[in-house]
C-alpha cells in the first residue's frame, strides 16, 4: 500500500525532466524535511543530498541564520512590487553582489588600468533560465542599439545548458533536450566544447587520472573559437554576445574545462568586442572555489548570470548583473523608446533577497567560507581515487566540490554504454536504496555536497557510489 502522500503526488503532479509513465509504476521518494546534508522520506527514512537538490542547496537546509533571516523578513513583509516601488533588502543585496563581483584583484592596483569591464548594475529575475533570458533580451538590445548588427546573432558552446524558456532553449546546445522544440527557437552559431575526455584533437591515450589533466593538444577548440568569430565579423554580423558556463559545463555532464581555455577565448571574444554573457547559474557562490567561476580564470564578464545558490537553495530567486557600457544603452528620456520592457510580478522578492543577503554573508565571512570549500574539496579528491580501480569509471572531473563520475564500458577504449541501459539511473536507483540521493546526467554520476557536509558525509557519499557502480557492473 502506497503512502498516501506518495499517492497524491501520482495522481496530481507532472514532475520536470521526467518519464510519467515510468513515474507512475514505483512508489516516489517524498521528501517530508531535511536538515543539514540529510533529508527524510515519508517514511522517516534518511538520506545525504549528495546533489544539494539539483545543484542549489549550499549551506545545509534549515540552516538557523538563513530562517533566521526569512523569519525576521516575514516580520516587516513578504513581497511588494519592484515596478515603481525599492525594497530594503533587494538594494542592500544588489549593493552585496555588486561588491563581491568586482573582487580588487581582478581590476589591479589602485586606478591601474584593465581590460576588465566592472559589473555595475543588478537586474532581479526568478530562476536561471529567466536569469538568461534577461541577459540575452538585454545583449540583443545592445548591439542593435549600438550598430553592431541589424539582427544580431549569439555563440554559444556545444552541449551548453542555459535554462528552458525558449530564449535560453535556443542558446543551449543540448540535442535532448531541445531537438522538440526546434522550429520554435532562434538560430545560435556554436563552437565545440572543450570536452578533453572525449575531444577529436586530445591525442592522449587513456589514464587512469582526469583527462583534461593529461590532454595533448593543440588548443584546437581555441583556434575554432577564433575562426568563428572571424567568420562572423567577415559575414558583417558580429555576435551580440557569447554565452558560457565558467569552468564547468554542468548539464554536459559536468564537463571541467582545461584551465586557461576560459581565459583564452574570453581574450579572444574581448579583443573582438563581442560581451561575455557569462552563465553561473551552477557556478556561482563557490562551487568551483572562488566566489565566482569566471574571476578564477582572471575573466570578468559582462553579463553575470545567478540563480541555484543565491538563495543558499532556499527560494527561486535570480539576477543578472552588467556592465555600465550595456546599462548605458537602455538610458533615455520616456519617449526615447530605450526602456527595458521586460520583468517579473516577483522581481526583487524581499524574502528571497533577505535570505540571499544572510547566505552571502555565509559565504564570505562565515562556516561556508573559502577555506571550508577548499576542505570540501580537497575530502572529494582524496576520497575520489579509490574508484579509479573499477574498470567501468572512465573519467572522474572536479572543480571545487563539483564531481562528475563517467561510466564507460571499458576505461581504455573509452566506449559509453547504450543509452537503453540506463547505467546512470540505475547506479543512482542503488545508491539512493543506500541511503544517498543524487541524480544522473546520461552515465556521469554527480556529486555536489552542501558546503556543511562532514568528511564522513563524504566518505559516505563515495563509499556507496563505488558499492553501487560494482553492483550495476555485476547485474
Ligand atoms: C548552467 C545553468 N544555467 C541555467 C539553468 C537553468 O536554471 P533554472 O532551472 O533555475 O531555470 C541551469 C539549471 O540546471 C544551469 O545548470
Amino acid at each position: 500500500m502506497m503512502h498516501p502522500l506518495a499517492q497524491k503526488d501520482i495522481q496530481h503532479i507532472w514532475h520536470p525532466f521526467t518519464q510519467m509513465e515510468e513515474w507512475c509504476k514505483e512508489e516516489p521518494v517524498v521528501i517530508t524535511s531535511g536538515q543539514g546534508t540529510m533529508l527524510r522520506d515519508q517514511y522517516g527514512r534518511s538520506y545525504l543530498d549528495a546533489n544539494a537538490s539539483i545543484w542549489t542547496n549550499l549551506h545545509g537546509h534549515r540552516h538557523p541564520l538563513l530562517n533566521q533571516a526569512i523569519v525576521r523578513q516575514l516580520g516587516k513583509i513578504s513581497h511588494s512590487s519592484a515596478l515603481g516601488l525599492a525594497n530594503e533588502p533587494a538594494s542592500l543585496l544588489a549593493e552585496a553582489l555588486i561588491r563581491a563581483a568586482n573582487p580588487s584583484r581582478l581590476f589591479g592596483k589602485r586606478g591601474a588600468p584593465c581590460a576588465n569591464p566592472k559589473l555595475k548594475k543588478v537586474f532581479y529575475s526568478d530562476d536561471g533560465s529567466t536569469a538568461l533570458e534577461t541577459a540575452l533580451k538585454m545583449a540583443y538590445e545592445h548591439a542593435r542599439r549600438s550598430g553592431v548588427s541589424g539582427k544580431p546573432r549569439f555563440l554559444s558552446v556545444k552541449n551548453g545548458y542555459h535554462g528552458d524558456t525558449v530564449g535560453a532553449v535556443s542558446l543551449g546546445q543540448v540535442p535532448l533536450f531541445h531537438r522538440a522544440f526546434g522550429s520554435l527557437l532562434f538560430g545560435t552559431d556554436k563552437v565545440m566544447s572543450p570536452y578533453c575526455y572525449r575531444c577529436p584533437f586530445n591525442r592522449a591515450r587513456p589514464e587512469r587520472s582526469e583527462a583534461r589533466f593529461s590532454r595533448r593538444c593543440q588548443w584546437e577548440c581555441v583556434d575554432g573559437f577564433e575562426q568563428k568569430l572571424e567568420q562572423a565579423c567577415k559575414r558583417g554580423r558580429p555576435h551580440a554576445g557569447w554565452v558560457v558556463e565558467p569552468v564547468v559545463q554542468g548539464v554536459a555532464g559536468m564537463v571541467v574545462q582545461p584551465q586557461g581555455w576560459l581565459q583564452r577565448v574570453a581574450r579572444l571574444a574581448r579583443q573582438a568586442s563581442i560581451p561575455l554573457i557569462a552563465d553561473e547559474v551552477m557556478t556561482g557562490f563557490g562551487r568551483t572555489g572562488p566566489l565566482f567561476a569566471s574571476h578564477g580564470e582572471g575573466v570578468q564578464p559582462d553579463f553575470l548570470c545567478v540563480a541555484k545558490g543565491m538563495t543558499g537553495g532556499y527560494l527561486p530567486m535570480a539576477a543578472t548583473l552588467v556592465t555600465d557600457s550595456i546599462y548605458q544603452s537602455f538610458l533615455g528620456s520616456h519617449s526615447s523608446g530605450k526602456t527595458f520592457y521586460h520583468g517579473h510580478s516577483y522581481t526583487g522578492n524581499q524574502l528571497g533577497a533577505s535570505v540571499s543577503l544572510a547566505s552571502l554573508k555565509l559565504l564570505q565571512q562565515g562556516e561556508s567560507n573559502r577555506l571550508r570549500r577548499k576542505a570540501i574539496t580537497r575530502n572529494l579528491s582524496a576520497g575520489l581515487q579509490s574508484l579509479w580501480a573499477i574498470p567501468q569509471v572512465g573519467d572522474i572531473r572536479q572543480a571545487g566540490t563539483v564531481v562528475g563520475v563517467e561510466l564507460v564500458q571499458n576505461w581504455q577504449t573509452r566506449k559509453p554504454w547504450d543509452a537503453s541501459l540506463r547505467i546512470g539511473a540505475r547506479v543512482c536507483q542503488v545508491m539512493a536504496a543506500r541511503g544517498v540521493l543524487t541524480r544522473p546526467i546520461g552515465d556521469v554520476i554527480v556529486l555536489m555536497p552542501p558546503y556543511c557536509a562532514t568528511p564522513d558525509q563524504i566518505d559516505t557519499m563515495i563509499t556507496v557510489l563505488q558499492q553501487a557502480i560494482v553492483e550495476v557492473m555485476a547485474q
